[in-house]
């Protein structure tokens, strides 16, 4: 198993390092997009890889394009990563990276949440509402929700965290139009997901989209899609509400951070236990097998 913290692709200008992607031009039309095996928690990047985290969240997001690609035009453009660099560059980019339209991001996130959980958790016990919509009283933690919700997210600089905006305001920053389609994509693509997971005994509690629009204004999927970074996955079999369920994701390392009393969630991240980075590594490759019925093709 091949791991990456940082990529360094020398043939190819370097657009930036995200908290978990590295990203570089192609031409002026692409980019190509690296995913490490970087980890944040709490928007935090942790000092550890997590050897072969970047291909599963590769793969997953390519199954999904795959899977949803009827309901909205996505970034990839089906041009091989192999290609598009140096013959000893190759390994850098095995099962962890795309080639992708370079698109103009959307800079609010799309969040969809089927279940009660999180921060809308805390927002529904605060104000009886989740981001400024009214819900039935009595609901209880990880209860599934009427309906799906739609709460957009201001995207932030690295470093700083998302900021949840209310419709109205996304509707301001990108106009109402742009709004609309966003939101009713957003939650076709959530209720297709989570109907498929479900035959795979998985919950997906809710979920994160990011969009841009090409040069003709059109709007695409981009980013990582329905992938265990991006959402909450829950398996089927051990789901109660009442309660904050396992989820298939970074779970290990945000409860070991939350037992480091002197830790602020702000960086330097401290170190983690090698037994934290095996078992957060393990549950990665379980949801990927989990999800697709297939092992991480490494
Ligand atoms: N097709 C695309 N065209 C242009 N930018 C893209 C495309 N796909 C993804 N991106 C951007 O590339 C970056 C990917 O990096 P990464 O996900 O590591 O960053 P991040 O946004 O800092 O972290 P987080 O996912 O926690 O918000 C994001 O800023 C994302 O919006
Ligand atoms: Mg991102």
């Amino acid at each position: 198993m091949n791991s990456l913290y940082q990529s360094s692709i020398q043939s190819l200008p370097l657009l930036g390092h995200g908290k978990v992607r590295d990203n570089y031009a192609v031409g002026d039309d692409k980019i190509l997009i690296v995913t490490t095996d970087r980890l944040s928690a709490f928007d935090v990047v942790m000092n550890e890889p997590i050897p072969g985290k970047g291909m599963v969240l590769n793969q997953m997001s390519d199954f999904w394009f795959e899977k949803l690609g009827h309901i909205v035009p996505n970034h990839l453009t089906g041009v091989a990563p192999e290609s598009v660099v140096a013959a000893d560059e190759v390994e850098q980019v095995k099962g962890r990276a795309v080639v992708a339209k370079r698109l103009k991001p959307i800079l609010v996130e799309a969040v969809v949440r089927g279940y009660i959980i999180g921060s809308g958790w805390k927002d529904y016990q605060a104000t009886g509402s989740i981001c400024g919509i009214q819900l039935p009283a009595g609901l209880r933690q990880a209860d599934k929700l009427p309906e799906p919700l739609f709460t957009p997210a201001a995207k932030a600089d690295l470093g700083e965290h998302d900021e949840n905006i209310s419709f109205a305001e996304m509707e301001e920053r990108i106009g109402a139009d742009l709004a609309a389609q966003m939101r009713a994509i957003s939650i076709e693509l959530y209720r297709t997901a989570a109907d498929y997971a479900a035959t795979r005994g998985i919950i997906i509690a809710d979920t994160k989209f990011e969009f841009g629009l090409d040069d003709n204004g059109v709007l695409h999927l981009m980013d990582e899609v329905l992938t265990a970074d991006s959402s909450r996955f829950w398996p089927a079999d051990s789901y109660a509400p009442d309660m904050s369920p396992p989820s298939f994701d970074k779970q290990f390392v945000r409860d070991y951070l939350e037992t480091l009393k002197d830790w602020n969630k702000a960086p330097p991240a401290p170190a983690l236990p090698a037994d934290v980075i095996n078992k957060t590594q393990a549950k990665y490759f379980e949801a990927i097998e989990r999800l697709t019925g297939e092992k991480l093709k490494v």
